[in-house]
């Protein structure tokens, strides 16, 4: 019997539930676990927008990148054109992070002695590593993006990273401490240094006036590097802005059929409410057909069971639920035929 995958009426979920928030919204944001298909269906609602003639930004912020696999084509942390309307990109926190640490190494070199320059490296390569330093830097660029971004496109979808960076989206605040406070204590710690420096001067060992920045005034330093930190401060809060605005922006959780993934998300949508995160959509990918033999139907009321439970604990949320497809979803062409089943 002949399966009309991506077409016919679905039994189940709610059709075009997707498409409705990707045409409504300006931002998109698609979390869950690894392997049930957040960049298969990401990518499928970028495309289907483009198709209907938006401008869509397609945005992996997993450090495991797989567009360019996904479309076989070389995609990095500059938007790279995939199709009329569909442009693409995959975040490199490395780069970030980068940029970040050489812009207040300059500033710190520039404020503190020559002798002392070997030490504020020796901060700086020990914060490359810090606890939120790259999750911070994906956030950055997740802001960057978006602040720019939103002038160019009509639409930007996120894939994000299984390991739930989702979640921590709306605990800004503490990941910025992570972020700036302990760079600030580096700063003030460097300062102290400048101080002791200072007092050797005045000592007859160290005439030099300039050494520990003994002729910049306290205020010059302080505005410097608080520059700097403010700057990306004020960068995170905007980005908590367009987040929490409900009317713009909008988190989907994809997930499988199965027990555990079940549990999961009730798990993940918890904590993303105790954030402040409102999701407005589940997606059930891989789904078993119906009508398909014995051994798929029989799967297709298993997940139906997992569901009652999804729909039990998250009874106010709106699901769609997609079909697992005959083969791969793969490249332009896969995805083409697969967003038609959104
Ligand atoms: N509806 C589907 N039917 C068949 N295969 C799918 C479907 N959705 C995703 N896949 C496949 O499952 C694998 C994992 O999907 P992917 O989108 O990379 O997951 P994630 O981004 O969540 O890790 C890929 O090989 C993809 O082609
Ligand atoms: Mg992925």
């Amino acid at each position: 019997m002949a399966y009309a995958y991506g077409h016919g009426a679905l039994a189940f979920g709610s059709r075009t539930l997707l498409l409705e928030l990707a045409r409504d919204k300006k931002i998109l944001f698609f979390g869950g676990k690894g392997g049930v298909g957040k960049t298969t269906v990401s990518a499928a609602v970028a495309l289907a927008r483009a198709n209907e003639g938006a401008k869509v930004l397609l945005v992996s912020t997993d450090p495991a990148h797989n567009l360019g696999h996904l479309f076989d084509q070389a995609i990095g942390p500059r938007p790279v054109r995939i199709t009329a309307g569909l442009d693409a990109v995959e975040v490199d926190p490395g780069e970030t992070v980068d940029a970040h640490l050489k812009e207040v190494s300059s500033a710190l070199h520039s404020l503190m002695p020559v002798t002392q320059h070997s030490e504020i490296d020796k901060h700086m390569a020990l914060s490359r590593d810090a606890p939120g330093m790259h999750e911070a830097a994906i956030l950055e660029r997740i802001a960057d993006i978006i602040n720019e971004g939103l002038e160019d496109y009509d639409l930007i979808v996120f894939d994000t990273a299984p390991s739930g960076h989702t979640a921590r989206l709306m605990v800004l605040p503490e990941m910025m401490s992570a972020w700036t406070e302990g760079l600030i204590k580096r700063r003030e710690k460097a300062d102290r240094f400048a101080e002791f420096v200072r007092e050797l001067g005045t000592d007859t060992t160290m005439e030099d006036k300039t050494i520990g920045g003994a002729t910049q005034s306290e205020q010059e330093k302080e505005s410097r590097i608080r520059q700097i930190l403010l700057r990306r401060r004020h960068k995170f809060s905007h980005l908590r802005d367009h987040l929490a605005d409900q009317a713009k922006t909008s988190f989907v959780i994809v997930l499988a059929a199965e027990r555990l993934p079940v549990l999961e998300t009730i798990e993940l949508h918890h904590q993303l409410h105790h954030a402040g995160v409102k999701i407005d959509c589940l997606v059930v990918n891989k789904r078993a057909p119906t009508g398909m033999g014995e051994f798929l139907d029989n799967r297709h009321q298993q997940e139906e069971q997992h569901l009652e439970v999804l729909d039990k604990k998250l009874s106010k949320l709106p699901r769609q639920d997609l079909y697992l497809q005959p083969q791969d979803v793969l490249g332009l062409e896969g995805l083409e035929k697969f967003a038609l089943s959104l």
